[in-house]
């Protein structure tokens, strides 16, 4: 698969990876934590979403991946508008064309490793592609470790486990919600390349919600969001951007 990079035909545009259209999110008791929030994804990059605590970054993952419904406004999924699904469509959809990767890993721990990379696919009914299988625990270098418990690895194993079942049915977008925050520096900073890795040779596209500058540095394309609103986006930033651009919010 080529990347988005790759592509070399500006005048054809791709389907994007996800699109919002004026989505907004007010909760039950009036906190509007999404405000007319616009943006594409294309696909095959890495996105970055930084923003101060209670800005809306876990609203907009949630909305943007069909895991929360948004009080107006559309979201689309690798071309298909989600709002226009009924609700067994949409859980489909989200199985087959969202990856997820958290901050806790969310491992099976009854399963082996090999058993929770193809569980997506199983919970689809679904046959694995073994070839992609191969391709996927490779890249994310856990051959050797198939037949373990997630107890038996490290952290920074869990998670690229973790990244290589969020992978595996080939989603559209795959969405991580600080997918780093619970690794000591270096682990985290090998899950970084990891999926960078996966952008730049499989041409996945990634969301991630991070805090950490140095973490949304890795991304293609960071938005900075204020009071539900995405108030910046800095293209391939620096870490010492973001951290000045995240520090000025906090102190406004
Ligand atoms: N289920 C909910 N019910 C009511 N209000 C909510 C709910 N979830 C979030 N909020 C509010 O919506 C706003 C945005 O929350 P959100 O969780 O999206 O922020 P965030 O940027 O992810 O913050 P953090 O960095 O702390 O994770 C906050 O004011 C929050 O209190
Ligand atoms: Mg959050």
């Amino acid at each position: 698969m080529r990347t988005a990079a790759e592509h070399g035909h500006p005048q054809t545009r791709q389907v994007p990876a996800v699109a919002l259209e004026q989505v907004s999110k007010t909760y039950p008791g009036g906190v509007r934590a999404l405000d007319e929030v616009s943006l594409t994804v294309e696909p095959g990059t890495f996105l970055a979403v930084m923003g101060p605590s209670g800005s809306g970054k876990s609203t907009l993952m949630h909305c943007a991946a069909g895991l929360d419904t948004p009080t107006s406004g559309n979201v689309s999924i690798g071309g298909t508008e989600i709002g226009r699904l009924n609700e067994t469509r949409r859980s489909e959809l989200r199985r087959e064309r969202v990856g997820f990767v958290f901050q806790s890993y969310n491992l099976v721990p009854s399963l082996s490793i090999a058993d929770n990379i193809t569980l997506p696919l199983r919970l689809a009914g679904k046959a694995p592609d073994r070839d992609w299988v191969q391709t996927l625990v490779e890249r994310v270098g856990l051959a050797g470790r198939l037949a373990r418990r997630p107890a038996e690895l490290s952290g920074g194993q869990q998670q690229r486990a973790a990244i290589a079942r969020a992978l595996v049915t080939k989603p559209a977008v795959v969405f991580g919600d600080e997918p780093t925050g619970a690794l000591d520096l270096r682990t985290a900073r090998e899950v970084l390349d990891l999926l960078r890795d996966l952008v730049d040779a499989l041409g996945q596209t990634v969301v991630m919600v991070t805090h950490d500058p140095a973490a949304a540095a890795r991304a293609d394309l960071a938005l900075v969001m204020a009071d539900g609103r995405v108030v910046d986006a800095l293209e391939k930033p620096t870490a010492t951007e973001l951290a000045h651009r995240i520090t000025t919010l906090e102190m406004e």
